[in-house]
């Protein structure tokens, strides 16, 4: 089966995507201004977004990565597991975390409080997308690309047990494929 036909819907366009990154971008680039700005994306979701949103950010910036997993399969297995640590220095910097869905708030909640330790000016969050429906933290993004349904979605870097990262738009998964999973 190609990605494609594992797709009930298409949520968030290709076009609708590019506008959203220049959007933000422009804001960040705009807020950050005079400040040091290290663009934290957290792997692998964030990657296809972090990509396309750094294109877009014209202030002096640094970027990094970090690697947690909560999910398996269609779920969220609550308990974060930490797997790849910042390679530069957070101290002085500020930090804004690029994250590809905020969904119960958890994994984020737990980055906010990794960092929080280590000197950092500042952290704040930009997500991609924010599904408040199933909100689990008491913690909100401050830049949000699109506010979206209940809805498990892959593409753009959004993964299904790793499948679908590499669909350019963001489509909401045929419960199909994960039904026949199970
Ligand atoms: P949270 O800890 O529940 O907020 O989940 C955050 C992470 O779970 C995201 O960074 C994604 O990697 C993953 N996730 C949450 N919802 C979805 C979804 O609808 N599709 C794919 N991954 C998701
Ligand atoms: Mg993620």
């Amino acid at each position: 089966m190609s990605p494609q036909e594992g797709i009930a819907e298409v949520l968030v366009s290709e076009a609708e995507l590019k506008e959203i990154c220049a959007g933000l971008g422009k804001q960040i680039s705009k807020d950050y201004q005079g400040k040091n700005l290290l663009l934290v994306s957290v792997l692998k979701g964030a990657v296809v977004f972090m990509a396309d949103l750094l294109k877009e950010i014209t202030c002096e910036c640094m970027i990094d990565f970090m690697a947690v997993s909560s999910y398996s399969g269609t779920k969220t297995t609550g308990v974060v597991k930490f797997k790849k640590d910042l390679d530069v220095n957070p101290d002085g910097k500020d930090i804004l975390i690029v994250e590809d869905i905020l969904d119960s708030g958890i994994t984020l909640s737990y980055l906010k409080k990794v960092l929080a330790d280590r000197n950092a000016s500042s952290i704040k969050v930009c997500t991609l997308l924010d599904k408040p429906a199933n909100r689990k933290s008491d913690i909100k993004a401050d830049y949000v690309g699109r506010v979206i349904p209940d809805e498990f979605v892959v593409g753009y870097g959004l993964d299904y047990n790793e499948h679908f990262r590499n669909l350019p738009y963001v489509g909401i998964l045929s419960p199909s494929v994960y039904n026949s999973d199970k």
